[in-house]
């Protein structure tokens, strides 16, 4: 490409070249004036950034944002659900369902265990679903 270039350069005229330097030089310009641009802009989106990050003290913003997870009501086995089922989502995904069979509840926790990784060993699979179906409001 350069070789190229000078070769061409050398069946020009000198205005032909001084023209084609010229634009270079301009590209050249071009190029470094948007580099700074979007450098400055970049800068600019990280002060944002900073000054919400960080509200004036005793602002209401200062209240660390309360965690809105319902509390897991006792039941048999609830250390288990508790240490596999709210990693990903709330604890109000399984817990809000409508009531749904052993079977299926058997069905939903493999699902989470195959599918998504759900830290469960095969065998505490089963005690999970037994918590699950002993919390949710009886039938009606
Ligand atoms: C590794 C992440 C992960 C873990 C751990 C996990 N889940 Fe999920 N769960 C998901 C994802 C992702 C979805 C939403 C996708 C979907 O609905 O298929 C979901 C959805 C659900 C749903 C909605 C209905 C459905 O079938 O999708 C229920 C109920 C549920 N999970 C129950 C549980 C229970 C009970 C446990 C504990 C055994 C658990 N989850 C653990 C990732 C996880």
């Amino acid at each position: 490409m350069c070789q190229w270039l000078s070769l061409q350069e050398k069946s020009m005229t000198d205005d032909a070249r001084t023209a084609i330097r010229r634009q270079r030089l301009g590209l050249i310009i071009l190029a470094l004036l948007s580099l700074v641009a979007g450098a400055l802009s970049f800068q600019g989106t990280r002060d944002s950034w900073r000054l919400a990050a960080s509200p004036a003290p005793g602002s209401s913003a200062d209240v660390e944002p309360a965690i809105d997870e319902p509390a897991l009501p006792p039941g048999p086995h609830q250390a288990e659900f508790q240490a596999a089922c709210v990693i990903c989502h709330s604890a109000r995904l399984p817990l809000t369902q409508p009531r749904l069979s052993r079977e299926k509840w058997i069905e939903v926790v493999h699902k989470m265990v195959v599918a998504y990784g759900a830290p469960l060993a095969p065998e505490e699979e089963v005690p999970v679903v037994e918590y699950i179906l002993a919390i949710q409001e009886p039938r009606s």
